[in-house]
C-alpha cells in the first residue's frame, strides 16, 4: 500500500504494530533518529487537531512542514483547482503529502497521480482514518489491549466520516457499533444497532464516543430535532459502566451534544485523545517514509 486513504485491507497486525509504535512515540516525542525533507500540508477544509498534530508530528521527527495554510490566501482564490494544488505542491518534492478534503475530490484517484505517498486527514463522509486510529490507540493504551468490545457514537452519525472509519476497525477487530442521536442523523445501516432510549444506549456501551453536528454537510433545519433527551449529562452518564471510557473527535458543541459537565466526568479522554493523535500520526509517517524508502531502493 502506497497511500494511506482509508483502512480497508489492513490486518490486525498491522493496526496494533502501529499503534504500539505510537505508544512509544508518546513517551519518546522526539527520537535521536531523525528524519530530513518536508510534508506538505494541503487542507482545503477547516482544521485544528488534525492539521497541527500532523505538524507536531513532522516537527517531533525532524521533517519541516510545507503548509498550504488558509486557501483564501492561496492561489485557489485565483481560480486554481484543487488537484492542480495538488500537484503543483508535490512537484516540489515534499517526501509526503497530508490531504484534507470534502467529497467534491475523489482523493483516490488525485493520489494515484502524486509522486509521494498521501496521508488522508479527513475526506467527506467517506473516511478519517487517523482519527479512529488516534481513538483506536487511546483506548488501547489504557490496558494495552483491545479490551472494548461495544462503541457507541452519540450524535450527528450519519454525517460523520469518522464513524465510517471506525466501522472498518470495528470489522477487524469484531467490535460491535451503536448510535444514539436524532433520528434525523443516525446511519440507515443494519450493522449499526439503534436503541430506544440514551440509557438504554449507555448500558449496551463500553465506550462513547461524542459527535458534533457536522452542519457544513447538512441544512441546519436539523438541528431543532437535537433535543435534550440526545445531550449528553450527568444524569444520563448514571447509566454508563464505571469502567466505560467517553471519547470526542472535536470539536466539540458544548450544550449540544455534551453538556459542559462531561469535561469533569473521570471517564472521559478527550485530551488524552488530541496528545495520541501526534504520537500516532507520528507512527504512520515514519511507516509511510520506510516504506516507500524501500520501494525506491
Ligand atoms: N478531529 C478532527 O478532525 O478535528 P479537526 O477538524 O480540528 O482537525
Amino acid at each position: 500500500m502506497s497511500h494511506f486513504l482509508d483502512l480497508t485491507e489492513i490486518g490486525q497486525d498491522q493496526l496494533l504494530s502501529w499503534i504500539e509504535r505510537a505508544h512509544w512515540f508518546l513517551k519518546n516525542p522526539r527520537p535521536s533518529s531523525q528524519f530530513s525533507g518536508s510534508v506538505a500540508l494541503l487542507f482545503f477544509e477547516a482544521s485544528t487537531r488534525t492539521r497541527l498534530s500532523f505538524a507536531q508530528a513532522a516537527f517531533n521527527l525532524g521533517l519541516q512542514t510545507l503548509d498550504l495554510g488558509e486557501t483564501a490566501s492561496s492561489s485557489i482564490s485565483k481560480g486554481e483547482s484543487f488537484e492542480d494544488t495538488c500537484r503543483n505542491v508535490a512537484a516540489m518534492g515534499p517526501r509526503l503529502c497530508v490531504i484534507r478534503c470534502g467529497d467534491e475530490l475523489d482523493l483516490a484517484v488525485l493520489a494515484s497521480e502524486l509522486p509521494c505517498p498521501v496521508l488522508n486527514a479527513g475526506w467527506g463522509k467517506k473516511a478519517h482514518p487517523t482519527q479512529s486510529l488516534l481513538d483506536l490507540a487511546c483506548l488501547w493504551s489504557e490496558r494495552k489491549s483491545i479490551w472494548f468490545r461495544r462503541i457507541l457514537f452519540w450524535g450527528d452519525v450519519s454525517h460523520s466520516r469518522v464513524v465510517s472509519s471506525h466501522q472498518e476497525i470495528a470489522k477487524i477487530f469484531s467490535i460491535e457499533i451503536g448510535q444514539w442521536g436524532p433520528p434525523a442523523l443516525l446511519k440507515k445501516d443494519e450493522g449499526i444497532k439503534t436503541f430506544q432510549s440514551a440509557s438504554q444506549a449507555l448500558q449496551w456501551a463500553d465506550v462513547v464516543i461524542g459527535l458534533r453536528s457536522q452542519r457544513e454537510r447538512h441544512s441546519g433545519e436539523v438541528l431543532s430535532q437535537f433535543l435534550p433527551e440526545h445531550s449528553l449529562d450527568i444524569e444520563k452518564l448514571k447509566f454508563f459502566s464505571s469502567s466505560g471510557l467517553i471519547l470526542h473527535p472535536g470539536p466539540i458543541h458544548w450544550g449540544c451534544e455534551f453538556q459542559p459537565e462531561v469535561a469533569k466526568d473521570s471517564r472521559q479522554r478527550i485530551l488524552q485523545q488530541v496528545s495520541h493523535g501526534v504520537a500516532l500520526r507520528q507512527s504512520l509517517m515514519v511507516h509511510f517514509l520506510e516504506a516507500k524508502r524501500c520501494q525506491d531502493i
